[in-house]
């Protein structure tokens, strides 16, 4: 059952796009999705992907508008049918410390980052027990184990997702439906290259790895949830953090 349907949420980003090429790479019919409003990063995502022809589309989509994920996954449910594979990759940030961090910066980073997931679960999760089959990969981040300073709104949203993981794992755990979240550490994306460099050398400097994770790291692992033999992994965190942050 490798021609699958996947969903990739955050879909043209850093970690969205090798995320894509991965499961597109082992047979998924893959549908990109996010902000119809980066027009500008959606062309240079069309010109990456264009190798895997028709196995990629980019479909709009706004995590944190319910209308939009609804009308989504009616879309794609109807043109392609049901959504077997769903990854919430969508995420921001909205460094400050607590001091100076105003409601606007603590809402957006949880209405995107905790409540994208539970806005895309919900549609997704019936048409999954249904069928019997589902992999739900979840994206959280080692900053949600750690903690960060500046990203109090950040690192609830992402400990956030793990306990929704858990959760959800439990609910559907009967029906052939599994829910992990993976936490990557500090990934070579746009997202780490705009924090302070001073601040980012100190922080690879402290990854026993000694380099920052590349985002084909996440999307392997994201294969490996993903597919159809991975079904005894659930409720689970995965960490793929060059050994930032270790724990058992
Ligand atoms: N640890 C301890 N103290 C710190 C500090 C740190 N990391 N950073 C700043 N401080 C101190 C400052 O020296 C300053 O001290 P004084 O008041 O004595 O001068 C005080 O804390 C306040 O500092 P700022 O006014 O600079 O704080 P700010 O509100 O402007 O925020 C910041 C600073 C923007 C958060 C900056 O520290 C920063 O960018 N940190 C990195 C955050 C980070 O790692 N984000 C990860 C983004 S990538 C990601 O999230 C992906 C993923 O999942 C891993």
């Amino acid at each position: 059952m490798n021609d699958r349907i996947a969903l990739v949420t955050g879909g043209i980003g850093g970690l969205g796009t090798e995320i894509c090429k991965e499961l597109a790479r082992s047979g998924r019919r893959v549908v990109a999705a996010d902000l119809a409003a980066r027009s500008e990063r959606i062309e240079q995502f069309r010109s990456e992907i264009a190798e895997f022809g028709e196995a990629i589309r980019f479909e709009p989509l706004d995590v944190a508008d319910r209308e939009s994920c609804a009308s989504l996954v009616k879309r794609v449910g109807e043109q392609q049918g049901t959504i077997s594979i769903l990854v919430n990759s969508a995420g921001i940030t909205r460094d400050t410390s607590l001091r100076k961090m105003d409601g606007a910066q603590w809402d957006d980073v949880l209405r995107i980052n905790l409540g994208g997931i539970f806005n895309m679960c919900r549609l997704v999760v019936d048409g999954m027990t249904a069928q019997g089959f589902g992999r739900i990969v979840n994206i959280s981040s080692v900053n949600g184990q750690t903690g960060q300073f500046g990203q109090t709104n950040y690192s609830a949203a992402k400990a956030g997702v793990h306990g929704f993981t858990m959760a959800l794992a439990r609910e559907v755990a009967r029906k052939g439906v599994t829910v992990n979240s993976i936490s990557p550490g500090y990934c070579d994306t746009p997202m780490v290259r705009a924090v302070p460099e001073d601040i980012r050398n100190q922080i690879i400097a402290s990854i026993p790895v000694g380099r920052l994770g590349q985002p084909s790291e996440i999307a392997r692992t994201v294969g490996f949830l993903a597919d159809d033999a991975a079904g005894y992994i659930t409720g689970a965190n995965i960490p793929v953090n060059g050994g930032y942050f270790m724990s058992f």
